[in-house]
């Protein structure tokens, strides 16, 4: 009994704390980075994620979007599924998703960054990251959109 005590305490912890859902993607758009177009999308992004507590971090580059977003669970699909619907880019295609216990991103709304910053098929070719499958991909991507953030101030 007592050791059961015990195990409920050591584990009440884990279980309380409260698993933060992400999702990385790649997609498809004609929006060219930089443009007028890109910050009004990214002003309106910033504000929703706000009110419903996301962050995350976003490239741009030569027709395709790399967003990382995370945040509570029913947060994270609510704005997923209006993503998934927008017509300002298409053939989005889920890289990884997933929980983990901390955020990536957590001083960012939607942090930004374009080709003009950094390119990151310069960047994958740079740094041995061994591509044979999505998730290594994946991994690639997350750490080269980690690297912008840590450069953004
Ligand atoms: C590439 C891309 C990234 C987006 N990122 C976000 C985001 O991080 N958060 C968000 O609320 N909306 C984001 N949006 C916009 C949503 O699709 C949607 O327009 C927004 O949530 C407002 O909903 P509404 O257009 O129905 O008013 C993004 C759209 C695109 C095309």
């Amino acid at each position: 009994m007592i050791q059961l005590k015990l195990l409920i305490w050591f584990m009440a912890p884990v279980g309380m704390m409260a698993a933060i859902s992400f999702i990385l993607y790649r997609s498809e758009t004609d929006i060219r980075p930089g443009s007028e177009m890109a910050r009004v999308l990214m002003d309106k992004a910033r504000r929703w994620n706000e009110r419903f507590d996301l962050t995350g971090f976003l490239h741009h580059e030569d027709g395709f979007f790399f967003q990382w977003l995370e945040g509570q669970p029913d947060n994270l699909a609510a704005i997923m599924e209006r993503i998934e619907r927008d017509p300002r880019h298409r053939n989005l295609t889920y890289l990884a998703r997933g929980t983990q216990a901390e955020r990536q991103f957590s001083r960012w709304r939607m942090g930004y960054s374009t080709r003009s910053e950094a390119s990151v098929l310069r960047w994958l070719a740079d740094h041995p990251v061994v591509i044979r499958e999505r998730k290594e991909y994946a991994a690639g991507m997350l750490a080269f959109l980690r690297e912008r953030e840590s450069l953004l101030n």
